[in-house]
């Protein structure tokens, strides 16, 4: 027996306890004790059935991730599933915590399966670009039928034990400690006889037109495979004997193993869970935060209080006037009604946010009480110098003041108070309460304590908080306008914005840049266009049609015309066939033949200036390591995570081909496309962006 499961006999019962901290993952060693466990329970005289429980915080999470990729280690997964349902014993499951993944695949092995009420089952080796590999798609589906076992391995998702009951995955919901409820279940079952249940043993579930759920499934994943291919894994199940079911299952789990998306979600995996643990901030305590000021009340001060308030904060938002703040409290009435709405909150809590926990005001005394205070205001630096200076007089020693800009310099407007060590950026995406991505950007003076506060309200908000350094843009808006940049280049070369965002999004992205740019408003782009012009470098290529666009007042979906044309009422846009002849102007007017771009090709240009501009944030140290990098793409702007990030992405095409890319664009442009040092001298030394993750 390995110590990482416990052996103890309780009359007729053997109880195998699993103790691997902190999620019992299924590591080699808990495979090693659980098949040794039953040797025991099996040769130990007297002993009728066995108990499987986890012990701390879960059942068992599943296979160990870390493993993936190495060579397998015996005894696999499988084998040790078969052998537990083998067991001349009855073989019980009491869950608690999570049971996913493997885990669940060994309660699936077990002959009956109590849990908890708080318990969570599921499968979610899709969103490690798998499938389950131990039975989970030929056992499941004996179960609860192939189309509810295909929406369960298809999504991932994970089901409480209520759901868990309905599907006949669990048999009996029970309050008690894990192992107190396991052995009373199992006693009763003794008592009464009951027979083994193996579940390989039950009828194989009933057909479905598998072709037409494999064509769906494939669709819906933009791109991922992992999901289709399982539907071709509970195919198995319904068409061939068990042991043959499980033999495809496992070539299927075998190829998806090699796959890049495997690697690019595995990796996404643990960068989502680095990318807020900064070694600087070990030791560093974060302030207390109770309540939360929010100067300006328009869509994203509105969608930041709803964040606020949903984490259970008090928020205080400053608005100018009387009716601004009105329509601010109604802004976020609405989004909290829309919590409601998706069952996120109750009724109770709606009503308490609003009434105790919100209030809407316009005397900047409203924020004295606040512990942070994040300003929201109109994205001008006179505008946000001239709030900062007004929180500065305000605000109670050591709040922190923090800025929602997207591009402006932080540090000069933490000059603009008595106490730059309390500024930081805390850089929210649209809408605020739903979006994923808190770029915390820290400026030269921020003291450590700020940085560690913003991280901790970031994890209480339930965001992917990324840190940032400063820079125009900073890291996601800095890589957006390469792209960007190099999307017009191409439109101006002969590629059309529709066909740039289709092959995008074939790429795997949400939507293409164009279409972003709509929804965002052209008007803001045009308006930085314009902030810029005098500063820009003669070599720069910038394209004016969309000038001419939005001179026209079409500032995309807001005013239902842009690159697409928008109806009411629909989803989606239809492209302005208006723009083609715009480009098609501007292309005579510079002498420009147009030619054709392959699909491939406008892939590859985009995401090498991705990559690119990447490279040249993690150089200038804006970003600290390249999976900070990634994990802002992949929360903030739509990236496919089965990529995982661009400078994953980057690593798995292959740095010298990426570089190769760069170097033959710059021939047509040299200044645009001026390869990133720290990306020629990883091709120089044959590293990649990931050795500079391990390095961090
Ligand atoms: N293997 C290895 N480590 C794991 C793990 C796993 N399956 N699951 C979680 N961990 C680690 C995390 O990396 C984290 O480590 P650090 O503290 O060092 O960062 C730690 O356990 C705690 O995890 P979280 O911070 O995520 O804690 P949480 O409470 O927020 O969430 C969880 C817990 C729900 C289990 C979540 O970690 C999770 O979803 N884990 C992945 C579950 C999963 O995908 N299982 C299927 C594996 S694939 C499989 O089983 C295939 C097969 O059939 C062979």
């Amino acid at each position: 027996m390995t110590d990482k499961i416990h052996y103890r006999r309780d009359g007729d019962i053997a109880v195998l306890r699993i103790a691997n901290p902190p999620v019992n993952a299924l590591s080699q060693e808990v495979r090693t004790g659980l098949a040794e466990g039953m040797n025991r329970a099996e040769a130990d005289t007297g002993v009728r059935a066995v108990l499987i429980v986890g012990d701390g915080r879960a059942f068992i999470a599943g296979a160990d991730i870390r493993e993936f990729g190495k060579p397998p280690q015996e005894p696999h997964l499988p084998d040790l599933c078969n052998r537990i349902e083998a067991s001349p014993l009855i073989v019980v499951a009491s869950l608690h915590g999570v049971s996913l993944g493997g885990g669940l695949e060994v309660a699936l092995s077990a002959h009956y399966r109590i849990a908890q009420p708080t318990a969570r089952v599921g499968l979610p080796e899709v969103h490690l670009g798998l499938i389950p590999g131990a039975g989970g798609t030929q056992r499941l589906p004996r179960i609860c039928g192939a189309k509810d076992a295909i929406g369960v391995i298809t999504s991932g998702r994970h089901l409480g034990a209520r759901d868990a009951l309905a599907l006949g995955i669990i048999d009996e919901i029970t309050e008690n400690d894990p192992e107190e409820a396991g052995l009373s279940y199992t006693r009763t079952l003794l008592a009464e006889a009951a027979a083994r249940r193996p579940v390989s043993e039950l009828p194989a579930p009933e057909p479905l037109d598998w072709d037409a759920v494999y064509e769906e499934v494939l669709k819906k994943g933009r791109g991922q495979i992992s999901p289709a291919a399982a539907v071709r894994a509970v195919q198995a199940s319904s068409e061939l004997p068990f042991v043959d079911g499980l033999a495809e299952e496992r070539r299927i789990f075998n190829d998806l193993m090699q796959t890049d998306q495997r690697k690019g979600m595995i990796h996404a995996f643990f960068a989502e869970r680095q990318v807020s643990n900064l070694p600087e901030l070990k030791d560093t305590p974060a302030r207390q935060v109770e309540q939360i000021g929010v100067v300006g009340g328009g869509t994203m001060g509105a969608g930041i209080a709803t964040a606020a308030l949903l984490a259970g904060l008090r928020v205080a938002l400053l608005e100018m006037t009387q009716q601004a703040a009105q329509a601010a409290g109604e802004r976020i009435a609405g989004n909290l009604a829309g919590a409601l709405k998706r069952g996120k909150i109750t009724a109770e809590q709606q009503s308490r946010m609003l009434s105790e926990n919100l209030i809407c005001d316009t005397r900047d005394a409203a924020l004295s009480d606040a512990d942070l205070v994040i300003e929201a205001v109109f994205e001008d630096m006179d505008v946000k110098r001239e709030v900062f200076g007004r929180l500065d007089a305000v605000c109670k020693p050591g709040a922190i003041l923090a800025t929602n800009t997207s591009y402006l310099d932080v540090n000069e407007i933490a000059a603009a108070t008595a106490r730059p060590s309390d500024v930081i950026g805390l850089h929210f995406f649209s809408p605020a309460h739903v979006m994923k991505l808190l770029e915390v950007v820290v400026a030269d003076k921020t003291a450590g304590d700020v940085t560690a506060t913003a991280f901790a309200l970031g994890k209480r908000l339930g965001k992917t908080a990324v840190r940032s350094g400063v820079c125009d843009g900073f890291i996601g808006n800095r890589l957006l306008n390469a792209c960007r940049s190099a999307a017009d280049h191409m439109v101006l070369d002969g590629a059309s914005p529709f066909q740039i965002d289709s092959a995008l999004q074939d790429f795997g992205f949400a939507m293409g840049p164009f279409a972003v740019s709509d929804l965002a408003g052209l008007d803001i782009a045009w308006a930085m266009r314009k902030r810029r012009a005098a500063g820009r470098d003669p070599r720069e290529r910038v394209g004016r049609y969309a000038d001419k666009l939005c001179e026209a007042g079409h500032f995309g979906q807001k005013t239902g015309e842009g690159f697409y044309l928008y109806e009411k009422g629909r989803r989606g846009g239809t492209p302005d066939p208006r723009v083609i002849d715009l480009i098609k102007a501007e292309r005579v007017e510079r002498g420009i033949t147009p030619r054709s771009f392959s699909d491939a090709e406008i892939q590859r240009r985009y995401m090498a200036a991705m990559v690119n501009e990447g490279a040249k944030v993690l150089g200038e140290g804006i970003a600290g390591r390249p999976l900070d990098v990634d994990m802002v793409q992949i929360f903030g702007y739509g990236f496919p995570r089965y990529r995982g990030g661009p400078m994953k992405w980057a690593d798995m095409t292959g740095l010298p081909e990426v570089l190769a890319d760069i170097d033959r664009f710059a021939q047509e442009d040299a200044y645009f496309w001026s390869a990133a040092p720290l990306l020629r001298e990883l091709v120089a030394q044959g590293r990649t962006f990931d050795d500079l993750n391990r390095d961090a």
